[in-house]
Parts: structure tokens; C-alpha cells; sequence
């Protein structure tokens, strides 16, 4: 591996004290700059190959809606635990089951986590809009506002970038594993790198291939750790907004998250050593083995979740008597997996009963189960969907 510098370290006082701050060079690699070739070529491909595929298992199915629903969701949770946040996917998917008809505040963790979904929406919906925000460091911080807002995030300066020194690891910047650039340098540090997303990526003579850039752009985010708090989630939300926008996905259903989770301790071990020791190379065989397995397994689900999906309905059409709210639910069911009557009777304008009757036809098919075993309020999961749904959510 080649010793690359990335950056400089300049030493600022923080409280009376002096502590080395790092300041990364703009991207993309100099000195030596990055050769994508030998192994690293070949996981590139690897990586762009296991997109492809996702994304044709995507395009090739006519209501890909209702599991981008589900993976958006089962995103926003494990984004959420890698900051410590307990939410599961059945706290989230209850907690929206029922706010809908129900004036039950959520709780924290799950506030956090809707929080993360609506600044994700937000995102696409500024960068599908022709005169909505393009992806720059304005949209970022609307993401950041939206993701801190709240309870938790409130003292952290939601939709600022930060206005002092901070650090990672250790109890004060003098003992820290790392100190991102001083806040002086930040509005310049960002400048540069959304420069850096929007120039022509020419490097040398040759361009770098997006998913590379995306890995850089990840690293260089984290370094500048802009934020006072939020910057991992930020960070990868970045890597989500950019696959779609750079076309190597056409909607937003490669989830880093729980590779990173699963992986963490590298995750920061990789991270530091591009700013240790300039390798990018390590670094990208990290985050391209991730995407490549990451999109693999998304495949899978995929394909598992619409199996299920045709035989369940296949079973409720053979039922004897079946009445038409039941099949509409059901149809409801892989984006709402989780219902209760009252949110039928809302959703479909029918009485209680009728609601009561739909729920009992797909209890009777197993496609419901009934989750509380009380006699009022029940609540209803369509739970082998769940189970393959939530696989690696559970801590
Ligand atoms: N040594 C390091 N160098 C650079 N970045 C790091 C390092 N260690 C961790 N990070 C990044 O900092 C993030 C945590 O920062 P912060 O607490 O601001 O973000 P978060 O979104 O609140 O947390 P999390 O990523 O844990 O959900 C990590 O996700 C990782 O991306
Ligand atoms: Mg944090």
C-alpha cells in the first residue's frame, strides 16, 4: 500500500488547550493518485455487477412501491441503531399503524427513526423537483434539520454546520481518536467537496467510476464531520442520494446501513487509516465488498418477499366467500404490514364490522396473526412478511 498524505494537521486552541486538528486535502486522491486496477478493478466491477442486478430485479417488477416502503424503512432503523437508537422495525411499523388514527406521541427512538424517513424524502423530493434544491451542502443541512429535530437533536445545532472544534472518541479534544478540521475551515472544506460531486471528476486523464467517487465523497464527509452530531447519518444518507442521482440505481433501495453495522469496528479502523496513512485502497475494498453484498442481499429479500407475497394471494383467492375488502387489504398489506380495524375502517371508508370480517379472512389464510392476545385494541402483523423483512434489525 502506498503512503499517501491526505491532508495536514494544524494545531488550534481549544479551551486553553492545543490539539491537532486535521485538515483533508480535496478530493480525489493525489500523490500518488488512486490506480483502479488488479483486485481493485475486478471488485469495482464486482460491485457494479450486484447494482445491475438489483436494479433490473427492481425495474422488472410493476409496483416496486410497496418494498421500497419496507426497505426505506428497515433502513431508517438500522441507520438509526448504528447512533444507539433501540428502535425496531415492528416499534416503527406499529408506531405508524397506529399515529394515524391515534394521537399517541411516538417515542424517542422511533421519532429519531421517522426523522431519518422524512429527510430522506425530503431529499427526493427537492432533487425530483426541477426547481427544488440540487444536491449541495443547502440540501444536506435541510436533511440535518429534519433528522435532529426534535427532543434529542435540539442543542445540536439542527440545519448548521458546527461553530466550534469537536472530536471523536475521548473525553475532551486533547485525548480524542481523531479531531476533524477546525469549524473555521468547514463552509471551505464542504465548498470544495460539493465541487467535487459536481465537477467532471476528471482525475488525472482518466474518470473515476461513480461508486468510487461515492466511497470517496462518504470518507471525505466523515473527516470533515461537519456537524455536531448526525454526521454517520448524514453521511450515509449522502451515499443513497448519490447512487440514485449518478444513475447507478433507480430508486433508493441499496442500504449500506446494515453492512456498516455489522462491520463497524472495521468501518472506523478503514476510515482512520485513510487519514493515517492515505489508504484509499483499503478503504474502497471495504465499502465495495459492502455494496456488492449489500445489493446481493437485497436481490434476495426481494425476490423472497414477492414469492410470498403471490402465494399468499393465490391462497386468499382460492378461499371459499372471500369479500373484496379483504383482497384490498391485502394488497395494502407490504407497504402497512402492521393494522388494526380502526385503521382499516379510516383507510377504506367500511364499517367496523365489515373491517372486523376483511381482518378474520386473512387471519383465517394465515396471513395475519394477531400480536397482543388482548380483546380490545388488537393489532395485526403480516408476520412471515415481517420475519423475512426484518432479518438483521433486531439487536
Ligand atoms: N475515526 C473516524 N474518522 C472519521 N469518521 C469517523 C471515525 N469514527 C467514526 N466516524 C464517523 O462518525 C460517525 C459518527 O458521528 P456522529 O455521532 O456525528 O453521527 P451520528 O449519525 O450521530 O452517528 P452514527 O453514525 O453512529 O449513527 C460514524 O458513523 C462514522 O461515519
Ligand atoms: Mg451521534
Amino acid at each position: 500500500m502506498a503512503i499517501r498524505r491526505i491532508g495536514r494537521y494544524e494545531t488550534t486552541d481549544v479551551g486553553g488547550e492545543m490539539v491537532r486538528a486535521f485538515v483533508p486535502h480535496s478530493l480525489p486522491p493525489s500523490n500518488p493518485r488512486l490506480d483502479i486496477a488488479g483486485e481493485l478493478a475486478e471488485r469495482v466491477q464486482a460491485a457494479e455487477q450486484a447494482l445491475r442486478r438489483l436494479d433490473v430485479a427492481g425495474t422488472m417488477v410493476p409496483a416496486l412501491d410497496w418494498f421500497i416502503y419496507a426497505f426505506v424503512r428497515k433502513e431508517a432503523v438500522l441507520s438509526s441503531q448504528i447512533e444507539g437508537t433501540q428502535a425496531t422495525l415492528m416499534d416503527l411499523l406499529s408506531y405508524e399503524a397506529h399515529h394515524e388514527t391515534e394521537a399517541t406521541p411516538p417515542s424517542l427512538d422511533v421519532e429519531e427513526v421517522c426523522n431519518y424517513l422524512d429527510a430522506l424524502a425530503f431529499c427526493r423530493s427537492q432533487l425530483s423537483d426541477p426547481s427544488g434544491l440540487p444536491l449541495s451542502i443547502r440540501l444536506l443541512n435541510e436533511a440535518h434539520r429534519l433528522l435532529l429535530r426534535g427532543a434529542r437533536g435540539g442543542n445540536k445545532l439542527p440545519g448548521e454546520v458546527r461553530r466550534s472544534q469537536n472530536w471523536i472518541g475521548g473525553s475532551r479534544p486533547g485525548n480524542a481518536a481523531f479531531v476533524p478540521p477546525p469549524h473555521t475551515m468547514v463552509g471551505e472544506l464542504l465548498s470544495d467537496l460539493e465541487h467535487y460531486i459536481h465537477g467532471q471528476h476528471v482525475h488525472g486523464d482518466e474518470v473515476l467510476p461513480p461508486i468510487v467517487r461515492i466511497g470517496l465523497i462518504h470518507v471525505q464527509f466523515e473527516t470533515i464531520h461537519p456537524y455536531l452530531d448526525g454526521n454517520g447519518r448524514i453521511g450515509r444518507l449522502l451515499i443513497t442520494l448519490l447512487l440514485e442521482r449518478w444513475a447507478l440505481l433507480q430508486s433508493p433501495i441499496l442500504y449500506l446501513s446494515l453492512f456498516l453495522k455489522r462491520h463497524r469496528q472495521e468501518y472506523y479502523l478503514r476510515l482512520d487509516a485513510v487519514r493515517a496513512a492515505g489508504d484509499w485502497e483499503g478503504w474502497l475494498t471495504f465499502f465495495l465488498d459492502g455494496v456488492a453484498t449489500t445489493a446481493d442481499e437485497a436481490v434476495s429479500t426481494a425476490t423472497d418477499l414477492f414469492a410470498l407475497v403471490a402465494e399468499d394471494r393465490t391462497r386468499l383467492l382460492e378461499k371459499e366467500g372471500v369479500n373484496i375488502l379483504a383482497l384490498q387489504l391485502f394488497e395494502r398489506l407490504p407497504e402497512h404490514p402492521i393494522v388494526t380495524a380502526r385503521w382499516v375502517v379510516e383507510r377504506f371508508g367500511s364499517t367496523l364490522p365489515t373491517a372486523g370480517r376483511a381482518i378474520e379472512a386473512l387471519e383465517d389464510v394465515g396471513v395475519l396473526v394477531e400480536t397482543t392476545g388482548r380483546k380490545r385494541d388488537r393489532i395485526y402483523a403480516y408476520r412471515a412478511y415481517l420475519n423475512r423483512l426484518k432479518d438483521g434489525t433486531e439487536p
